[in-house]
């Protein structure tokens, strides 16, 4: 856990002690050395959460794609629905699929990565109707099965908060019990995100899923008492903050990237000079 005093400054990376072996060996390949820990691949997946919609789950889906691609590690970002979409050279795009695709290394066809890409921006049952769409189950664990197949690392970007309604019967906190993936819950640091991020984290674990850990991400920069409100939900969130976003004046994925540490994240590959 990291010191919470510690604002924004980026999390150090651990002291650069590298044993004389390990000096004296040829450099590997990146890919390579992501392979090399214990001669399998190392497989990553989680489901990113968040406390609201345009809270920041994008920007922390995509640092953490951008982390694992620096290692080496053969990542690709899915986001299952996205509503809003423009065409542009005939084909469909959204903003969240596009940065998640450029973080990532494995470009796979966006009716893969995006299984329901819908044009209108709203709630996606309403925009999916718009269109005479259903959004089903089946294609997008389908999608997610092909991703994995092609990645050592896949991540899953939910919709909105965690409870967002697909079909009558079916949302996205549905999905996230399907993937059955290790959930990181994005906190959007606003007035009002501690009730928010604790009803968020009721419902990820009412439905036995694992929380491997939180982001405090800088939604309200003139947010007052923001550190007391971050160690309020540390005391009260069964996992790890696993690091604090500021504002940034450019929010790239590699900016994002910088702030957060998931060396501790179950599956994480431990690529030399990555954390
Ligand atoms: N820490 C930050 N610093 C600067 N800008 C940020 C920060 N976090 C988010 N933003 C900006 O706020 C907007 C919303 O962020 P983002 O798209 O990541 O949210 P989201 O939770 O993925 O939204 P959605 O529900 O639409 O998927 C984006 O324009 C993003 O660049
Ligand atoms: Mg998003």
């Amino acid at each position: 856990m990291k010191n919470l005093n510690e604002t924004d400054d980026p999390i150090a990376a651990p002291p650069a002690v590298v044993p004389q072996a390990e000096l004296d060996e040829p450099a590997l390949e990146p890919e390579l050395e992501a392979r090399a820990i214990d001669g399998l691949p190392s497989r990553f997946a989680c489901f990113v959460t968040g406390t609201d919609t345009e809270i920041g789950k994008t920007l922390v889906s995509s640092a953490i794609l951008h982390k694992l691609a620096s290692g080496g590690v053969r990542a690709c970002g899915m986001k299952p629905v996205a509503a809003g979409a423009e065409l542009v050279e005939g084909e469909l795009h959204n903003d969240d699929a596009d940065m998640l695709i450029a973080a990532g290394n494995v470009h796979l066809p966006a009716s893969i990565t995006t299984p329901y890409m819908l044009r209108e921006p709203a709630a996606p049952h309403i925009a999916a109707a718009l269109e005479g769409v259903t959004i089903e189950s089946a294609p997008i664990i389908a999608a997610f099965a092909e991703i994995q197949a092609a990645s050592d690392a896949v991540v899953v970007e939910g919709v909105g908060g965690f409870r967002v309604p697909f079909n009558d019967d079916f949302d996205s906190a549905d999905l996230a019990a399907q993937l059955n993936l290790p959930v990181i819950l994005v906190v959007g640091m606003r007035l009002g995100c501690i009730s928010h991020a604790l009803l968020t984290v009721e419902a990820i674990v009412a439905r036995g899923l694992v929380l491997a850990g939180w982001v405090a991400n800088t939604a309200d920069p003139n947010m007052r008492f923001a550190q007391e409100n971050i160690e309020a939900l540390a005391q009260r969130i069964p996992a790890p903050l696993l690091g604090r976003v500021p504002r940034l004046q450019t929010p790239t994925a590699a900016a994002a990237a910088e702030f957060i540490d998931l060396a501790g994240l179950p599956g994480w590959p431990s690529t030399r000079g990555q954390s």
